[in-house]
């Protein structure tokens, strides 16, 4: 059971994130992920030093309950819940009695009634982790619902762009791929443009959303002319398991026209960097050359500084819970 603030705690009247919940990166304001990453800034020396656990969580109970895979979103929370004392649970939901026809929003009462105090939900359907918030008393973290959002990701990539370029604002962002399928892309749109990016994606006419446009980024349907110029440059892979048909001839021609090579970054700037959110599939959206290029590519800084992102992820919305509890807000 999560323990009250204690009394020697320097914050005493105001929980320092105004959200309960962390469901989308359109509900947050500039301020609202400049304290997000500041806080994750501050943890991501903790996170490198062996000297055990922290307290910052001690009491806290973590629940993780993916209905889809996932290696690097699951175990980055497991792993940050542990980092700062909390004691978690990883719900397995291939022998869960979801598998027996339980609802979603029964396993989410059913969770609710063993007292979590936050729930880490990945979904396949968008909005499905917003319906489920509705229903507990917990604090509820999206990690990633359908091809709506996946916001932890979009700020681990923010960070790793602010530690390497030393803030977001004025620079050009190509995200490359199935933009049409990403909730990494509508994540990263949100915010790098709230941050004051200019943001361009690039992909065939098929895995552009429609109206993309209306989100603040530019759309270009040649890579060459997307990439020019950019300061970095995003890949996403093929979301092959929420595509019903064919939208690519082939993956051999995908990569010809849209997989980023040595000779189609050449058009980005000298120092791009290189970004991808994993999984990656090599000689499909990216070669190797590049994925590995060890000048350019922090697509392992990026799984390093997921860890950081979400222990301040965690810390922030327990910090609003213990707040809630306290003040009498919650139901619990
Ligand atoms: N980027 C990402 O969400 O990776 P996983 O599916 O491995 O969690």
């Amino acid at each position: 059971m999560i323990p009250p603030r204690p009394a020697s705690a320097p914050r005493p009247d105001l929980p320092r994130f105004r959200h309960r919940h962390l469901l989308a990166i359109s509900e947050l304001s500039a301020d609202d992920i400049g304290l997000l990453l500041d806080t994750a800034d501050g943890y991501v020396a903790a996170n490198r030093a062996t000297t055990g656990k922290g307290t910052t969580l001690a009491g806290v109970t973590v629940m993780n309950l993916f209905f889809e895979s996932s290696t690097r979103t699951r175990t980055s929370f497991d792993l940050a819940a542990k980092r700062l004392g909390a004691d978690t649970v990883n719900m397995s939901v291939a022998t869960s009695s979801i598998k027996k026809g339980e609802t979603l929003i029964d396993t989410a009462l059913t969770l609710n009634a063993m007292h979590p105090d936050v729930l880490v939900v990945r979904h396949p359907e968008s909005g499905a982790v917003s319906l489920l918030s509705q229903k507990v008393h917990c604090a509820v973290l999206n990690a990633g619902d359908g091809s709506h959002e996946h916001p932890t990701q979009a700020l681990l990539d923010a960070l790793t762009i602010r530690r390497r370029r030393g803030g977001i604002e004025g620079l050009t962002v190509a995200i490359c791929g199935d933009v049409r399928h990403s909730r990494v892309a509508r994540s990263n749109i949100h915010l790098l443009t709230t941050l004051g990016a200019q943001v361009r994606v690039v992909a065939p006419p098929t895995l552009l959303p429609s109206s993309v446009e209306r989100l603040g980024v530019s759309a270009h349907t040649e890579m060459r002319a997307g990439l020019a110029g950019a300061d970095i440059v995003m890949m996403l892979r093929l979301q092959r398991e929420r595509m019903q048909g064919a939208y690519v001839p082939s993956v051999r021609e995908y990569f010809r026209f849209y997989g980023l090579d040595q000779d189609k970054l050449r058009a980005a700037k000298p120092d791009a960097l290189i970004m991808h959110p994993g999984p990656m599939n090599r000689g499909v959206e990216i070669d190797s050359t590049v994925a590995d290029d060890i000048q350019r590519s922090v697509i392992l800084d990026q799984v390093e500084l997921g860890v950081a992102v979400r222990m301040a992820c965690l810390d922030l919305l327990v910090d609003r819970l213990r707040y809630d509890r306290a003040a009498g807000r919650t139901d619990r």
